[in-house]
């Protein structure tokens, strides 16, 4: 995307008024239940990618979802963050907020940050206009493309430039950064707009085992602050992570419970064996 593009998209409107770094507004997490998906069926073509998907994340929460291929993992996403429109069923943001009748910048706005397989940073900007760039289309920020950077501002970039291992590269032109240290941009882009979930589709995709386990300690350490809800085929990974474990199976939950319980659950191991 370009700058140009960037100024375009919804997300870019300078006049919002002024929240600061208040967050969503509205958020009712007072049942500590941030994301709650319940029957949600999605169908393409008569083919039911998501059959009826029940689901609830805890504010803080660091969940996730494993599943073989087609299972609905990334359909379920789409429906989070309003891509695409259930047939049926519901999914609320907090307690009151109706995710199935807002548009995608709306749910983006109300603090669902949402991180695709491909890494898609501003290859000819540095690392730190990067995040400028990202702060800015924020609209609760209130700046201006053209506006001075203001402390506080330099300062949320530094703190997220040494969150994501980035601070010795600041400089650095994004299009010479190595796989993993993009997706580490990128998630450094999501975070400068302060989610307060964020949804991960195969982060350590193409990651270097190194990086993998970085980006691991990364999640934990966003855990509690944020709700994260990460989907991912590497094993390895989803050990590290420690979170409870949903496993997603012809688009709806099959088994639920951390890592060994679900490993060793047969219907579990049936479906992975059957692949
Ligand atoms: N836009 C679409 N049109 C038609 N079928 C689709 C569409 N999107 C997804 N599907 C189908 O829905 C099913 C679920 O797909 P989805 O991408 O959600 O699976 P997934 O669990 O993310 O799989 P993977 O692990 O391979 O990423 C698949 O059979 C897929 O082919
Ligand atoms: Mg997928």
């Amino acid at each position: 995307m370009s700058v140009e593009q960037l100024q375009q998209s919804p997300a870019w409107d300078d006049g919002a008024p002024g929240l600061g770094h208040v967050l969503t507004p509205g958020l009712d997490i007072s049942h500590k239940v941030i994301l709650y998906l319940e029957d949600i069926s999605v169908s393409f073509d008569g083919f039911k990618a998501l059959n009826k998907l029940s689901l609830a994340i805890d504010a803080g929460e660091l969940r996730c979802i494993i599943g073989p291929n087609g299972a609905g993992k990334t359909t379920m996403m789409d429906v989070i963050t309003g891509k695409t429109r259930p047939d049926s069923g519901t999914c609320f943001f907090g307690q009151t907020i109706d995710l199935t009748r807002m548009s995608e910048p709306e749910i983006a706005h109300a603090g669902i940050g949402r991180k695709f397989q491909k890494p898609t940073v501003f290859e000819n900007h540095s690392v730190f206009v990067n995040l400028e760039l990202a702060m800015r289309t924020d609209k609760r920020a209130r700046t201006s493309l053209f506006a001075r950077l203001d402390d506080d501002g330099r300062d949320r970039i530094a703190d997220t430039l040494k969150l994501i291992r980035l601070d010795h590269e600041a400089g650095r032109l994004a299009g010479l950064l190595s796989h993993g240290q993009k997706q580490w941009l990128e998630i450094g882009m999501l975070l400068m707009q302060e989610p307060k979930l964020l949804l991960l589709d195969e982060p350590v995709a193409g990651m270097t085992d190194d990086e993998t386990e970085r980006t691991g300690e990364l999640f934990k350490s966003l855990a509690g602050k944020h709700s994260l809800v990460v989907v991912e085929h590497d094993m390895a990974f989803i050990e590290q992570l420690g979170g409870k474990v949903t496993v997603l199976h012809e688009g709806s939950v099959l088994a639920e419970g951390d890592l060994a319980t679900v490993q060793n659950d047969h219907r579990v191991i049936e479906v992975y064996l059957g692949r």
